[in-house]
């Protein structure tokens, strides 16, 4: 079966995890990922957070499957020119350098332009144009600043940072699908283009209903927040709204059966309209279905840390998955917390390509997460990580037609590798 960017070349000038994402991704949709490093350096993530001496991580491992790694210093002359000819040869240059990093190499997207017309350049920067656009930016930063952190947390703590990655893994998803329409729109146009998302821009974007609730909030309260039911006045910003549903039908992080000893014995429970007749019998509060204070939405908003309340005590006689079951049988909306241990373990995840296990010839074998993309033309196989320049000399003959001779001579220019120590005498 053939993949769906069979083809493409990718010349991943990437590094930390925001870039890596988008290339790995790429790479999971068949194109050639050819991953530029620094010639014994490498990405750094490749010597931080090891869990193993001298094994590439598992942050440098689990965000850089089936790529290919070339070294290089951009900064050597010979290694410019091994530069300019993989500009030639690719068909997109990812980066998420530093601010004006690809400009004092040499290479601004006039120059790539000019070199390779066909060429997309994609980049990730952490703002766009602006007071901030030359400031280095990092998953948390980009959270903070683009709307995320202000509306998460509880409404009397700190702001908070999410677990999931929305800064980095959440723009590299947001540069994938720039660069797919990008090279679709070259189909009928022949020509490259920039492509370029800002860390700040992609946490906002998926903040956006917080956005819309900012707005709601000229026109008065946000009903379903808690604090509406609480009788605790609104400031002029969307305050954080706890575990509160994001739309309308509120819904409430809750004990289960074990939550003195398991952090994640909780269940999600969402008091659907349309389903509360059967919340009520399942909870076993019948006569809350004709009562005028429960009945309807309007008149819950008010009474909610009661309702929840309620639908706690029952939720605590169960296990979040006995929970579950029990009321996805009345299609009431609810989701156990899983913790990362239950869903390493998962079975269902195995089964659907979503957890994998890659064997690494230094670490051994470890679970990743696979494409969570399924494209049933265009599956996707998880192969491990490039060693640092694992593939040098094959991308210099296979992919730019180099020479032995040629190749000799660039490895004697000190383009590829890194600087031999001289003994001291
Ligand atoms: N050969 C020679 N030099 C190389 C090289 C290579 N193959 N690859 C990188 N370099 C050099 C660059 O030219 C640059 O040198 P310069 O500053 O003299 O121009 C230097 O390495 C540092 O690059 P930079 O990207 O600024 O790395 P950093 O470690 O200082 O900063 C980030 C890291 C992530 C903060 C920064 O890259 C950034 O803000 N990126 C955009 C936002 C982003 O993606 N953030 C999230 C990352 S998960």
């Amino acid at each position: 079966m053939t993949k769906a960017l069979k083809g493409v070349r990718i010349l991943d000038f990437t590094h930390v995890q925001s870039g890596p994402t988008c290339t790995q991704l790429l790479a999971w949709f068949g194109a050639d990922v050819i991953k530029v490093e620094r010639p014994g350096v490498g990405d750094i993530t490749r010597g931080q957070l090891q869990d193993k001496p001298n094994v590439d991580s598992l942050y440098f491992t689990m965000l850089n499957h089936n790529k290919r790694s070339i070294t290089l210093d951009t900064k050597n002359p010979k290694g410019k020119e091994v530069l300019t000819a993989l500009i030639k040869s690719c068909d997109v240059l990812v980066e998420n350098f530093g601010p004006g990093v690809l400009d004092r190499m040499g290479f601004p997207w006039e120059k790539i332009h000019a070199l390779n017309p066909k060429m997309i350049v994609a980049s990730i920067k952490g703002f766009g144009p602006g007071p901030y656009e030359d400031c280095k930016v990092y998953e948390n930063v980009a959270q903070c600043t683009g709307g995320s952190a202000s509306t998460t947390g509880f409404r009397d703590g700190l702001p908070l940072v999410t677990g999931a990655q929305i800064g980095d893994s959440g723009t590299g998803l947001h540069l994938g699908l720039g660069i797919v329409a990008a090279l679709y729109q070259r189909t009928m146009t022949g020509q490259g283009q920039r492509v370029t998302v800002a860390m700040q821009d992609g946490v906002l974007n998926l903040a956006r209903v917080k956005l819309r609730d900012q707005q709601r909030l000229a026109h008065g309260p946000l009903k379903e927040y808690s604090q509406f039911g609480e009788g605790i006045p609104f400031g002029d910003a969307v305050p954080r709204a706890g575990n509160d549903s994001g739309g309308g039908q509120p819904g409430r992080i809750l004990k289960c059966k074990g939550w003195e000893t398991d952090p994640n014995a909780y269940l999600y429970f969402i008091t659907q309209a349309p389903v509360w007749e059967k919340i009520c019998d399942v909870i076993g509060e019948p006569g809350w279905k004709t009562h005028p204070d429960y009945a309807k939405p309007p008149a819950r908003l008010t009474r909610l840390n009661e309702i929840f309340a309620r639908i706690e005590q029952w939720t605590m006689t169960k296990t979040k998955f006995e929970a579950m079951d029990i009321l996805n049988k009345d299609d009431i909306p609810c989701g156990p917390i899983l913790s990362m241990k239950e869903l390493a373990e998962d079975q269902s995840l195995r089964a659907s390509g979503t957890v994998v296990e890659v064997d690494h010839p230094q670490r051994g074998k470890y679970l990743s997460v696979g494409n969570p993309i399924k494209l049933s033309d265009s599956p996707s196989e998880v192969l491990r990580s490039p060693l640092l320049g694992e593939h040098t000399d094959e991308i210099l003959r296979q992919v730019l037609g180099f020479s032995d001779h040629q190749v000799a001579e660039i490895h004697d220019s000190g383009a590829l590798d890194p600087p031999r120590k001289v003994a001291a005498e």
